[in-house]
């Protein structure tokens, strides 16, 4: 049996300014994937800590935007865990863009575009630890 793991989401501001019943249809559908969505944290980001978490694109000429999207509506932040949680959650987001994702995806499902793509998921297992260290500090692997 895989060994169960922890990743982390988040829910961004295209689908929560759409409320929280939309916010809930997302958590629904990760929880119907098999993985469990153990904690929803749903708050505004400051500009600083948006700045912080994406600061590995802080050359890109879309920067800007991407934080002012980030901060404008407050966003879910997710503790994820299930078997594989961090490929199997990256596999339900599909890709950035959400022309190129996969019926069912949940970017096919509630992204606008590549730039507001709905949902934000680790990339790796070294990612999600750090990802998860950022906004769940308390957060500890029993
Ligand atoms: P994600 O992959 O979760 O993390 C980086 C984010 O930057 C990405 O989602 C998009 O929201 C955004 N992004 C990626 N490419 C672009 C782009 N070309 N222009 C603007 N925003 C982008």
């Amino acid at each position: 049996m895989s060994k169960k793991e922890f990743t982390f989401g988040i829910i961004k501001p295209d689908v929560t300014v759409k409320g929280l019943d939309e916010v809930n249809k997302v958590v629904a559908d990760i929880n119907a994937s098999g993985l469990e969505v153990v904690s929803v944290v749903h708050r505004f980001l400051d500009r600083g800590e948006a700045e912080s978490f994406y600061a590995e694109h802080n050359a890109k000429p879309w920067f800007g935007d991407l934080i002012d999207y980030m901060v404008r509506e407050p966003v879910a932040l997710m503790l994820i865990g299930g078997a594989n949680a961090v490929q199997n959650y990256r596999d339900l987001c599909g890709p950035t863009d959400p022309s190129d994702a996969a019926e069912g995806t949940l970017r096919a499902k509630y992204g606008t575009s590549r730039d507001e793509n709905a949902v934000h998921s680790s990339d790796s297992v070294a990612s999600a630890q750090r990802e998860l260290h950022f906004f769940f500090p308390e957060f500890q692997i029993k």
